[in-house]
């Protein structure tokens, strides 16, 4: 049984004064049926862990070093999200694939680092636009599949997130068919390189989920929850796709 998952990825937005939205989702949402996840960005997870201790609220970042501890200023590393009251680290966003041009084999890495912390890892794959006109959004995403992942992912240390990167903030998704072939396919790829372990691993769509997409995205093959930027920014948006989620 896969436990289902909203997960909002905050990005590179949220000042102390945003701290409300999560005390709002705590109100609203205090026992959501299913598992909510809020990754703010590294500044607040202490704050927002503090404030989550003992609810219904689990709190990831957005990144880390794949290694623990050095000489390299400006990083994060797992065992400090760790440290900071995370329990998840999504790893190999396409933004951070682009603006850092972060490799799949970076990423493999920080997944391992992710998980020697006790980290979950949130691995992000996802074709271009470019790539899905040309019909090569599987292979690509089997490959990044493949390169980004290390060996011994199980459903307990591993979530991934489809996330095309011309849906993400921009209002398009995917048809419902694209969706379910592509996370049919994702489960496929993992089942085969993975076995058995690799049926419980939670296959997460992302790219402009909103309350009002957000029920039909949830009633489709393998997906077994979002990961939502902007609109988990409001605890009312973000909680009207959590109750869609609940109730899929
Ligand atoms: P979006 O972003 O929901 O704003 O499209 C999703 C993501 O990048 O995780």
């Amino acid at each position: 049984m896969r436990r289902k998952l909203a997960a909002g990825n905050w990005k590179m937005n949220g000042l102390t004064a945003s701290l409300v939205e999560i005390e709002k989702l705590l109100e609203t949402h205090p026992d959501p049926g299913c598992e909510m996840l809020i990754c703010p960005p590294a500044t607040l997870i202490a704050q927002v862990a503090w404030r989550c201790r003992n609810k219904h609220l689990k709190i990831g970042a957005q990144d880390c070093h794949w290694e623990a501890a050095g000489a390299h200023t400006g990083d994060i590393s797992a065992p400090m999200l760790a440290d900071a009251g995370a329990s998840y680290v999504i790893l190999g966003h396409s933004e951070r694939r682009t603006d850092h041009e972060e490799t799949d084999a970076e990423i493999a890495a920080k997944t391992e680092a992710a998980w020697a912390a006790g980290l979950t890892a949130i691995v992000c794959v996802g074709e271009s636009e470019r790539q899905r006109d040309l019909g090569t959004a599987l292979p690509v995403v089997g490959g990044q599949l493949d390169t980004s992942l290390p060996a011994g992912c199980t459903g307990e240390n591993l979530v991934v997130a489809y996330e095309p990167i011309w849906a993400i903030g921009t209002g398009r998704t995917p048809s419902p068919a694209e969706i379910a072939e592509m996370h049919d396919f994702m489960r496929a790829a993992l089942v085969g390189r993975f076995g058995d372990a690799a049926k419980d691993i939670r296959l997460l769509y992302g790219g402009s989920v909103k309350p009002a997409n957000a029920a039909e995205i949830f009633g489709i093959s393998n997906v077994d929850g979002a990961l939502v930027g902007g609109a988990s920014l409001k605890a009312a948006d973000f909680g009207a796709i959590i109750d869609a989620l609940a109730s899929a």
